[in-house]
Order: C-alpha cells, then sequence, then structure tokens
C-alpha cells in the first residue's frame, strides 16, 4: 500500500564529473527497482543530474530550500528556483542542518509549506541525538519535532511528504539502529501522526524512512520490517552498486 522510497542524500559530494560518473554507472543498476528511486544532489549538480535522469526511474531531490518566495536571502534557494530544474523532492530538516546551520522546527515547517505551495515534495528528517537517547528522551523529541514540523499542514497534503526517522548518533558512524529498534521508534512517529491528523492518514498516506549508516548488508533486514517505508541513505548513496543495492534490498 506504501510505497517504498530508497532516497539517496549525497550531501555535499560531487562535482559534475563526479555526477555523470556515478549516475551513468547507477541507472542501468536500478531500472527494474520495485522501490520508488530518489537521488538528492548539490545544488550545482542538480541540472546535469537532471539531464541524466531524463526518460529513466530515478526521481530528481535537492538538499534544501528556503522557505521565502524569493528576496533578500544570499546564497539561499527557492522553491520555484528547484521546480525550474525539474526538482521533485527535497530533504528538509536534516540532522545536518539542524547541528551546524541553525535549522530548527520553525523553520523546518516554513520550509515545508514553501515547498508544499511549489508542488515540491519534502522529506522531512527527525530525529533524537545519542544524549536525548540516553536520557530517555526518544519519544519527546520525536513527538515535538513532527507535530511542529506539520504544523498547519493540511491532510490532503500527506501523500506528498515523506518523513525520514534518522537517528543524529546512527548518520555517518556505522552504527545502526537495530530493524526492531528503527521500526518501534519509526511506530512512535506514525502514532504521532495519526493522534495529529486520522489512522488511516498514518497508516495509508505518510512513508517513513529509516536513515542512518543504512547500506547493502543491513538494508533488507530494515526493510523486512513493517513500519520501514524506505531509507534516505548517505554515504551508500555515493556508490552506484552499493547504492543500487539498497534499492533492490
Ligand atoms: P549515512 O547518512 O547513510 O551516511 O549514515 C544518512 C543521512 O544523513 O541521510
Amino acid at each position: 500500500m506504501r510505497q517504498p522510497i530508497i532516497a539517496g542524500n549525497w550531501k555535499m559530494n560531487n562535482t559534475i564529473a563526479g555526477t555523470k560518473a556515478l549516475l551513468t554507472d547507477l541507472i542501468p543498476l536500478v531500472k527494474d527497482a520495485k522501490a520508488e528511486v530518489v537521488v538528492c544532489v548539490p545544488y550545482t549538480n542538480i541540472a546535469a543530474a537532471g539531464e541524466l535522469i531524463k526518460g529513466t526511474n530515478i526521481k530528481l531531490g535537492a538538499e534544501n530550500v528556503h522557505w521565502a518566495e524569493k528576496g533578500a536571502f544570499t546564497g539561499e534557494i527557492s522553491a520555484d528556483m528547484l521546480v525550474e530544474l525539474g526538482v521533485e523532492y527535497v530533504i528538509i530538516g536534516h540532522s545536518e542542518r539542524r547541528q551546524y546551520f541553525g535549522e530548527t522546527d520553525q523553520t523546518v515547517n516554513a520550509r515545508v509549506k514553501a515547498a508544499l505551495a511549489k508542488g515540491l515534495k519534502p522529506i522531512i528528517c527527525v530525529g533524537e541525538t545519542l544524549e536525548e537517547r540516553e536520557g530517555g528522551l526518544v519519544k519527546d523529541v520525536l513527538v515535538r519535532q513532527t507535530t511542529e514540523a506539520f504544523k498547519d499542514i493540511d491532510k490532503s497534503q500527506l501523500e506528498n511528504i515523506v518523513i525520514a526517522y534518522e537517528p543524529v548518533w546512527a548518520i555517518g558512524t556505522g552504527k545502526t539502529a537495530t530493524a526492531q529498534d528503527a521500526n518501534d521508534t519509526i511506530a512512535i512517529i506514525r502514532d504521532t501522526m495519526a493522534n495529529l491528523y486520522c489512522k488511516d492518514c498514518a497508516e495509508n498516506k505518510v512513508r517513513i524512512q529509516y536513515g542512518g549508516s543504512m547500506n547493502p548488508k543491513n538494508a533488507s533486514e530494515l526493510m523486512a520490517m513493517p513500519q520501514i517505508d524506505g531509507g534516505l541513505i548517505g554515504g551508500a548513496s555515493l556508490k552506484a552498486v552499493d547504492f543500487s543495492q539498497v534499492v533492490k534490498y
């Protein structure tokens, strides 16, 4: 019912030359994938990536979007700019943005609204830090982040939104949440969505990915879990073979 979605998050990696090499290798490897396949690439690579994946089953994503339509925001990129380049998905509220660039629950919500207003599909990242986990705050953090991110977002938009549960301590560290733990934690997010909207909305409309050191070795176990609808893949999305193996889990 919820189609699996595997998205690569390239972060600040690959020049245009690297983009061409990686996508040229990736396209044939994932062409029969059952999952929806997305690559979220740096702004400077969007145009080149868009050209390369035209006519394939790979969809184009960006890694952030500003909340204003336009104006005096030096260095920022608007939703219209992304739409013009054929971008379909956009990551919002990644923990690296929250940690290093002052992203808050409020700015996440503002970006989600701006993206949806222009027809972009947000991939909203939530997740606890190690400190929060050790302090027994996982549920508090996830309920807060989810509730704030979805403030004033209409139920009719839920099919256009993906949530990525990414425990901060598992990102780029090689430490993965166990499949059972990821599943149970995602259930907390799904319950929160049921409370915010409705049970059917949570069960059938919104997809929730796991992210954090997901790779060819652990993908099938994670994807076998009933709550996990896909993955947001960092490191392993930078190698065509690895990413294709995650996509085909
Ligand atoms: P990772 O990154 O797969 O390298 O842990 C995931 C992410 O940050 O989205």
